[in-house]
């Protein structure tokens, strides 16, 4: 019998894992909720509406997929088991890897998986204190979920007074900043690590690295992530060997031991120093936009894989495949982003018709036939190449026949990893 899935989410990831499992031959139909307007079947629930969507997926008999973290945190995988609805994600306890930085700091330490050292601190005095005593440079990161904007990697002792009083003080994140860690900086590589696990295996999936400042040559303030491509050189075999026993291993096996089940995406942001890889942040799930190349080069039916992680069977489907080749994602924005952004703007020059190139869509929405522009990152256009520079040039060719009166994109996704070769 073919199945229904619902994906959660409006995002480019969402768009990304939409497309491959509508591809699965025991997949119906896909649903979006809310989805954009590059996504069809979307259904106006917003991606919090944890009553409403369990009564649509009850309605449609639907495998819930959800991308984005606010969901997970809240709770919705607890509430749709609950139900008996089958779904894939981690539960509330498990998204705490993400959504409390002071959990995971604090769970890292007690199992042993590297990272910088921190403190803790809910008073600005002592937080400066700390930052007195210490030699290294520091990082300020806010506790909860602060829309990737909760850290300021700081490269002076005035900066990390005035970030310790962004939060702490001036309380500029809200309740996400009502506790804070200020950890030491490390220098180095940063690529992102992620796997799937059912709570019992993790398996990783291809290796990625972002690009997560506004501007070339990693310049400007930080985002969400303008672009990604996968695999990346930074991260070779036993690099991967290293992360996989030392970190994702061991964060699984953890999790256990603390009575928790984590079923999902497991994402390391890792930074690399003298070959040693320390964990920088954890994400209960997929990255965004390092999925959208992910997925271009998946060689197996994600639907399987999702399905068996939520009935903790992983361990019964074959290692999966991938395609021997390059993917890079290109996020286009709207000038402005991550700061305000105008919206509204009208895109042209999406009906190309380019081999091994998807479009996926994010801040975009529809409007009788045309496609508006509705959000920051716009669209996260992904090809497929033979070699790394086969598929940069694949991605900007397409980009460049894209318009919109205030677009944006970085000219440099990749460069990095061909540095790296
Ligand atoms: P996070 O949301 O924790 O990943 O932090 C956002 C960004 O801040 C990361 O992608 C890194 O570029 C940077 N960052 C976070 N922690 C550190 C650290 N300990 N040392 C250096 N950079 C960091
Ligand atoms: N691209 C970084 C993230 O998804 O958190």
């Amino acid at each position: 019998m073919l199945v229904n899935v619902l994906v959660i989410g409006s995002g480019g990831r969402e768009h990304a894992l939409g497309w491959k499992l509508s591809q699965s031959p025991k997949v119906n139909k896909v649903y979006y909720a809310p989805g954009n307007g590059g996504t069809e079947n979307n259904v106006p629930i917003a991606a919090d509406k944890i009553e409403e969507l369990a009564s649509f997926v009850s309605k449609n008999d639907c495998f819930t997929v959800v991308g984005p973290e606010a969901p997970l945190a809240m709770g919705i995988v607890d509430e749709f088991s609950k139900k008996g609805l089958q779904i894939f994600g981690p539960t509330k306890a498990a998204a705490q890897l993400e959504s409390s930085k002071i959990w995971a700091k604090n769970f890292m330490k007690k199992h042993g998986i590297p990272t910088a050292p921190f403190g803790v601190f809910d008073e600005p005095k002592k937080a400066i204190e700390y930052a007195k005593s210490s030699k290294h440079n520091l990082v300020v990161k806010a506790d909860g979920l602060a829309a990737g904007k909760g850290v300021i990697v700081c490269n002076s002792h005035e900066e990390v007074v005035s970030a310790v009083e962004t939060m702490l003080v001036k309380k500029t994140f809200g309740n996400a900043g009502d506790k804070i860690i200020l950890e030491e900086r490390i220098d180095g590589i940063e690529a992102s690590y992620i796997a799937l696990s059912d709570g019992n295996i993790a398996i990783p999936m291809a290796t990625s690295q972002d690009h997560k400042r506004i501007y070339d040559g990693d310049e400007g303030p930080n985002t969400g992530g303008m672009g990604a491509y996968s695999p990346t050189p930074v991260i070779n075999e036993k690099l991967t060997e290293k992360i996989q026993k030392n970190i994702i291993e061991k964060t699984i096996s953890g999790m256990k031991k603390e009575g928790i089940v984590f079923c999902g995406f497991l994402y390391a942001g890792i930074m690399i120093k003298d070959g040693e890889p320390y964990v920088l942040e954890f994400n209960a799930r997929m990255g965004d936009p390092e999925c959208q190349p992910i997925t271009m080069r998946m060689d197996f039916d994600l639907y399987d894989y999702l399905f068996a992680c939520s009935n903790g069977t992983l361990s019964s489907l074959p290692k999966p495949s991938w395609k021997k080749k390059s993917a890079i994602c290109v996020v286009m924005a709207s000038k402005g982003y991550p700061e305000a952004y105008p919206k509204g703007d009208e895109i042209t020059g999406l009906d190309l018709t380019q081999k091994d190139t998807v479009v996926f869509h994010a801040g975009t929405k529809k409007e009788g036939n045309k496609i508006l522009t509705n959000g920051g990152r716009v669209l996260g256009v992904t090809a497929l190449g033979d070699t790394l520079s086969g598929a940069i040039s694949n991605a900007y060719s397409a980009a460049e026949k894209i318009h919109w009166k205030n677009k944006y994109y970085r000219k440099d996704i990749g460069k990095k990893g061909l540095a790296s070769l």
